[in-house]
């Protein structure tokens, strides 16, 4: 999808790599760009930058509501809703986490995509025309050292999107699907010991590369956006290897992925071969 002209909602908006995606869009000429957060004045202080085409809406995405009043919004001041970047996420839970983090995890993490999904879908088929742009992970395609919640919750961001692209892609919806390993922002700041086996498992790049990276992938039509390539190494050994199944320490997945010490020689194919027999 070419940008000029369109309207997008990007939720996450006031920070980060939604930030990064509100600046770019708008910077391709979008007529309007909805810049969408539970943190209000982050959100108003990003649209303010964008100029007339600009809006700030604060929403709390864990609501599903929150989807239906998204578009609405951008549909009163710009238009019809064409590009949907389903970007706010929670890192929370420290290794299999509370009963609290699993319900923000979905929430926002899945939920939301959901929830955005069954709001602009009825719009999109009668156009034939729409797009979505999920930020999941590299979590959602391998696994996150310390946190269930993300892990589990990334993984059906993942799976949720596959599914939109093979449902409806060829009734003009299309989908990407971004899945960076470490980017500098206050999530990975927050996130405590799974941000630091992220930090561990690869370089950290800067929000406005992904974005960069994501909307080359939305004008080409490409479904996957990985930020650091090698991840789709780790994720065709994972897929390859899976039934020899993990070694049981933990942390030794993250470490087969990809710390420096492992990817130095002779990479991640060592720990997975490790791994015991099966039976
Ligand atoms: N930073 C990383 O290393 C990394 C790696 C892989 C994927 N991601 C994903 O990238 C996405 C963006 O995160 P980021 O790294 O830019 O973090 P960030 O903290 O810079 O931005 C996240 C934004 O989402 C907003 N947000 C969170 N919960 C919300 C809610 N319930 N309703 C509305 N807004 C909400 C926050 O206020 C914040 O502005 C997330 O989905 C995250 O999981 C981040």
């Amino acid at each position: 999808m070419e940008l000029a002209g369109r309207v997008a909602v990007v939720t996450g908006g006031a920070s980060g790599i939604g930030r990064a995606l509100a600046r770019r869009i708008a910077a391709a000429g979008a007529a309007g760009v909805v810049v969408a957060d539970r943190d209000a004045v982050g959100a108003r202080r990003v649209a303010d930058e964008l100029g007339p085409a600009g809006l700030a809406v604060a929403c709390d995405v864990a609501d599903p509501d929150h989807a239906e009043a998204l578009v609405a919004a951008a549909a009163a001041r710009f238009g019809p809703v064409d590009l949907f970047c389903a970007n706010a996420g929670v890192a929370v839970g420290r290794e299999l986490g509370d009963p609290a983090d699993w319900q923000a995890a979905m929430d926002v993490n899945v939920g939301a995509h959901v929830a955005a999904a069954r709001a602009l879908l009825p719009g999109w088929l009668e156009r034939g025309r729409g797009a979505f742009l999920s930020t999941a992970s590299a979590a959602g395609l391998l696994s996150q050292i310390g946190s269930a919640p993300y892990a589990a919750t990334k993984h059906a961001a993942v799976a949720f999107a596959e599914w939109l692209a093979i449902t409806y892609g060829d009734r003009g919806v299309q989908v990407a699907c971004v899945c960076p390993m470490g980017v500098a922002t206050p999530l990975l700041d927050r996130a405590g010991p799974a941000g630091d086996a992220v930090r561990a498992a690869g370089g950290v790049v800067e929000p406005d590369h992904v974005a960069a990276l994501a909307l080359e992938a939305l004008r080409e039509g490409r479904f996957l956006v990985l930020p650091h390539p090698e991840v789709a190494g780790f994720e065709r050994l994972r897929a390859g290897d899976a039934s020899a199944g993990w070694p049981g320490c933990g942390g030794c997945a993250a470490r087969s992925w990809g710390t420096p010490e492992r990817r130095a020689d002779p990479g991640p194919v060592a720990i997975l071969s490790e791994a015991p027999e099966p039976g």
